[in-house]
């Protein structure tokens, strides 16, 4: 199956300033691509690039085959795109919105009148269609930017920052009507919420200063942290913390090991694999053997944040001011 996004070494200056450096990648159909990398990344310039809405200064993008350049409307019709803060005519009800929306698609008469209608169901819009889009709470409005997105029911999305400013409800509910539309579209979703990865994605790609860093799954993500399967025991009593720590550096595998004191004054003890390894059978077995009293015993997959940083260190936005 041929990729739904192909974009070829993309590149966008602004005068002597690069956003996006030489940018590869590609998205097929039934994939949610989490697009993370700091503020000033290049993300939104990258996705303006894709919809058609910036044009490249070198570089290539096609969107269901077509190239987004040579053929920008066969393009455009392929493309759903939520712009970044969700733009839309603020003195439009979202019903007349999505009807002008509607016709720019080239829809009329019935068939565009259930095009509006399907979308403000799946955005659940029903409540607020009639009322003047610049009195909607946030949350809504953004509702409307993917009602409008959706409305040709298209087989590529780009979203960017699609649940950015929303309650925890509507997190939640944004990121099921996400998922829902993944199975037959490809899309993208820009965020800075590393759990959405997790929550919603099939691959994440991270760039910062415009080049690509990192593209894979959530899981290859959390297998670069230190924390990739690292034993965390919470200690209750009985044998002192250092103890405990000493016994862990002898087991197998254990690369090293670290006490600290948690935020409700309990103390941790976390044994730190080498790079891939699993020690939880061996820990166990010690804990059963030495009978120390814990609390808690745990193991984790990885913490994104700490990869996160770790492949961005040094490229904030601010960053790059102090070295150009
Ligand atoms: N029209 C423009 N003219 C000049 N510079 C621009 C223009 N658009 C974007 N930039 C710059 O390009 C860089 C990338 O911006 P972009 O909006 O793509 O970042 P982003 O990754 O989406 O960041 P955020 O997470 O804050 O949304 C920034 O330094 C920005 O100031
Ligand atoms: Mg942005």
């Amino acid at each position: 199956m041929d990729p739904m996004i192909e974009v070829r070494n993309l590149v966008k200056r602004f005068g002597a300033f690069t956003a996006v450096n030489d940018v590869s990648f590609a998205v097929r159909s039934g994939e949610v691509l989490g697009f993370l990398g700091p503020n000033g990344a290049g993300k939104s310039t990258t996705m303006k690039m894709i919809t058609g809405f910036l044009t490249p200064s070198a570089g290539s993008v096609k969107v269901s085959g077509h190239d987004v350049e040579a053929s920008p409307i066969a393009a455009k019709q392929a493309i759903g795109y939520l712009a970044e803060g969700a733009p839309a005519y603020p003195d439009m009800t979202p019903v007349e919105f999505l009807i002008f929306v509607a016709r720019v698609r080239g829809y009329s008469g019935n068939e565009l009148m259930q095009k509006v209608d399907a979308a403000i169901d799946r955005a659940n819009l029903r409540s607020v269609a009639h009322k003047n889009i610049d009195t909607l709470s946030k949350g809504f409005k953004r509702r409307v930017g993917i009602a409008q997105a959706i409305l040709h029911d298209p087989p590529v999305l780009i979203m960017d920052e699609p649940t950015d400013g929303l309650d925890p409800n509507q997190k939640h509910e944004m990121r099921l009507l996400i998922s829902e539309m993944a199975k037959n579209k490809a899309i993208i979703v820009s965020t800075h919420i590393l759990e959405e990865v997790n929550a919603l994605c099939t691959r994440a790609i991270i760039i910062a200063q415009g080049k690509l860093l990192f593209d894979g799954t959530p899981a290859d993500l959390e297998q670069r942290s230190a924390y990739h399967n690292a034993v965390t025991l919470t200690v209750s009593g009985g044998a002192s913390t250092d103890t405990i720590a000493d016994a862990l550096r002898k087991v197998t595998n254990v690369a090293r090991v670290e006490v600290s004191a948690g935020a409700d004054g309990r103390m941790h003890v976390v044994a730190f694999p080498e790079s891939g390894a699993s020690v939880i059978g061996d820990i166990s077995q010690l804990v059963r053997a030495q009978k120390w009293e814990l609390d808690e015993i745990s193991v984790e997959t990885g913490r994104l944040d700490e990869v996160f940083r770790a492949i961005t260190s040094g490229t904030s936005e601010s960053g790059r001011e102090v070295l150009t």
